[in-house]
């Protein structure tokens, strides 16, 4: 039987709190470094990067390490209802828990850049499937921000293996990653 979106998130969730601290230390180095490896990231400057938040790829070493490369980092933050901004970051320590305990970039202080002009996207998420469709927290941030991105912006989700399934329901709103990246494999449009 076919399971609903809510289902999938539900067992995804339960998929992703199973693992455990130790083995997401080093497969989140793993899987950012097979990021780093892409053809396509040496060309990238500006880049938009999820800040990890309990059992999420650990991404906060890789945005340490964009801005030893001096990329241009943007980082997510929710500027009014359902709406996602992209603001600039100069260093790691700028960053703030947030209401959710999510560390943020200052609202008032940093600067904001349009969607438009950047090139790569760093996409969590709670389960993607090999058609590269993708499912979140529930809340459609990321597909209303995704929709404001340039043509040629890669979308790169990332995850953990066992987050990956087979087929999800796929809602008109829904915006595809270009790539996934796991510590096993990496799922491109074929
Ligand atoms: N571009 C959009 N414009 C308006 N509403 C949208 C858009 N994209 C998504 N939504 C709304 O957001 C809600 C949640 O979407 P969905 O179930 O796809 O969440 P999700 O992809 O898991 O969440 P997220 O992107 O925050 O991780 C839906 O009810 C949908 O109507
Ligand atoms: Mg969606």
């Amino acid at each position: 039987m076919k399971r609903t979106k809510s289902e999938i998130r539900m067992q995804g969730t339960a998929c992703r709190n199973s693992l455990d601290h130790r083995f997401i230390g080093s497969m989140s180095n793993v899987i950012f470094q097979k990021l780093m490896e892409q053809p396509f990231y040496e060309k990238c400057n500006t880049i938009m990067c999820y800040v990890s938040f309990k059992n999420e790829v650990n991404s906060h070493g890789f945005i340490k390490k964009m801005l030893s490369q001096n990329k241009r980092v943007c980082i997510p933050l929710i500027i009014e209802n359902g709406i996602l901004a992209a603001k600039i970051i100069n260093d790691f320590s700028e960053l703030k828990p947030g209401p959710s305990g999510i560390l943020e970039p200052d609202g008032k202080t940093a600067l904001e850049i349009e969607p438009a002009e950047i090139e790569l996207v760093i996409v969590p998420g709670i389960t993607f499937d090999r058609n590269l469709q993708r499912i979140g927290y529930g809340a459609g941030y990321y597909d209303r921000f995704l929709s404001r991105t340039g043509k040629k912006c890669i979308k790169t989700g990332i995850a953990f293996e066992n987050q990956i399934i087979k087929k999800i329901p796929v809602e008109k709103h829904d915006i595809p990653m270009d790539i996934v990246i796991t510590e096993k494999y990496v799922y491109k449009k074929h």
